[in-house]
Formats: C-alpha cells, structure tokens, sequence
C-alpha cells in the first residue's frame, strides 16, 4: 500500500518534472529580444518592424559579420539614431543575443 502510494508520487513527480534541458543561449537571447528589442525591430523571421526605419535583426548579418556586433553590444549600442536607446548588456546577455541572432542568418 505505501510501496504503491510511494510509486505512484515517483510517476507524478517524473511526469510534472519540467524539461531537464535548460534553454539554450539562442532561446535565451530571443527572449531578451522580445523583451527589450522587439517594440521597434522585426525579431523574427517574417515581419516587418513595428518601427519602420529599425532593421530587422535577420538582415543585420547582411551588413555586418554578426561578430562584430559583439563589441557594440559589449560598449553599449549607439547607432548615433535618437530613436534608438543606448543598451549595455552583460557578457552573457550579448552571448545568448548573438547566439539567436545567428539563428536568423
Ligand atoms: C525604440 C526603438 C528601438 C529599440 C527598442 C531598439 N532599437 Fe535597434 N535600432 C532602432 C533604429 C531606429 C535603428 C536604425 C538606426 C539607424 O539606422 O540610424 C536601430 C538599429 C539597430 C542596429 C543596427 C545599427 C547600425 O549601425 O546599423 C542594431 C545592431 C540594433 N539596432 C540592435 C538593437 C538591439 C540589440 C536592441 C535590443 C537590445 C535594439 N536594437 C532595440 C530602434 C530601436
């Protein structure tokens, strides 16, 4: 009796277990996306931007080696356009950014 009650919480916590998998750096780096990025850049593979005149990220690699965004990132973006607010993101931030960002190309 206790012996089946106690297999069957094993089952339950098994199953209720979320996904042992962590979010990969791309997952990571597309939510950062959406939160701070997508209110004026396209983030994904169709769409326009909500802000006519933001580049959508998946063009980004077609005027830049998505490397080198990497040290723009790092000194916080300034593309010298009001419009676009100055960012400072942490090393692992820019990691998962760059990571997604990839995914696009
Ligand atoms: C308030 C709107 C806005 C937000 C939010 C925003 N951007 Fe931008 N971004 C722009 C605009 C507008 C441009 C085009 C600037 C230009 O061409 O002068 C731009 C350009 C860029 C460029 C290209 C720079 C260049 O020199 O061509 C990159 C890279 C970029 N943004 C990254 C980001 C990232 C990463 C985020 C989120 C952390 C972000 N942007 C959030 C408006 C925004």
């Amino acid at each position: 009796m206790l012996q089946t009650a106690l297999r069957h919480g094993l089952i339950g916590l098994l199953l209720t277990t979320p996904a042992l998998a962590a979010p990969n750096a791309a997952q990571r780096g597309k939510a950062y996306a959406r939160a701070n990025c997508a209110r004026c850049h396209a983030i994904d593979r169709r769409s326009e931007s909500p802000l006519k005149i933001a580049p959508p990220f998946r063009t980004l690699h077609q005027r830049y080696p998505i490397d080198s965004l990497q040290e723009a990132l790092a000194e916080g973006i300034y593309t010298g356009h009001a419009d676009m607010p100055a960012f400072e993101l942490e090393p692992d931030e820019i990691h998962d950014l760059l990571s997604y960002l990839k995914t696009l190309e």
